[in-house]
């Protein structure tokens, strides 16, 4: 039975995920909430050994589906090892990125289809989905200036503009599959700005929850 949360945050590479995740991470432990905060790909020994094959700038080679096989590896090991047992004790976790990634990176963008890689993924997070999704919405040209100013440029992000502007639209067609889960958070409009919008969606799912 699962007694704990599991908040997601999604977004292209460069949308602000990480900053409204420690945000609204500060903003639960200050309700008392217990928390845990993870980041996919990797999270825990085995999955960040194989987040190393997957980002690595060298493996130019690699195919979509051993790009969909690894990255549902790496989440199944978190699943189990991390994720189910923590919400099953009562704690929330929250995910920089999750499924939602899959289905459309490797779904869309590279073009496996929703259905293959749910089919592969249903069996990584034994069909565990997340309460609420947050996805930050934010012009693909506008995140990669961010990203790249940043650091380094990953395998994903070396991508051309078409893939990440293809991961945008995927994000945008996910967000009309699933709008009772995936909320659309402006991601342009400030830091305080987009974190008030998130407050309130967790402010209502706290109040359902609690009831
Ligand atoms: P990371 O450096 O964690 O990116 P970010 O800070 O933007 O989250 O790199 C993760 C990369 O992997 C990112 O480009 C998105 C991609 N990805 C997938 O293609 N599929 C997935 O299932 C996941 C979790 C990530």
């Amino acid at each position: 039975m699962r007694k704990g949360l599991l908040i997601t945050f999604e977004g292209g590479d460069g949308s602000g995920k990480s900053t409204q995740l420690s945000l609204l991470k500060e903003y639960l432990i200050q309700k008392g909430i217990k928390i845990l905060t993870l980041r996919e790909p990797g999270g825990v020994a085995i999955s960040e050994k194989i987040r190393k094959i997957i980002l690595d700038n060298k493996n130019t080679e690699m195919s979509p589906v051993t790009e969909m096989l690894l990255y549902a590896a790496s989440r199944a090991q978190l699943v189990s090892q991390v994720i189910k047992p923590s919400l099953e004790k009562g704690i929330t976790v929250i995910c920089d990125r999750f499924v939602d990634s899959s289905y459309v990176y490797q779904g869309l963008a590279r073009g496996l289809g929703i259905d293959t890689v749910k089919l592969v993924n249903d069996i990584a997070t034994e069909y565990i989905l997340p309460d609420i999704t947050f996805f930050m919405d934010i012009a693909p040209e506008l995140a990669l200036k961010r990203r790249f100013n940043a650091s380094i440029p990953d395998r994903l992000e070396n991508e051309n503009i078409s893939f990440h502007r293809d991961v945008y639209m995927g994000y945008l067609k996910l967000t009309e599959l699933y709008p009772e889960r995936i909320k659309r958070i402006n991601g342009e409009i400030g830091i305080n700005a987009a974190f008030s919008s998130i407050k309130k969606y967790i402010d209502d799912l706290l109040c359902r929850y609690i009831k």
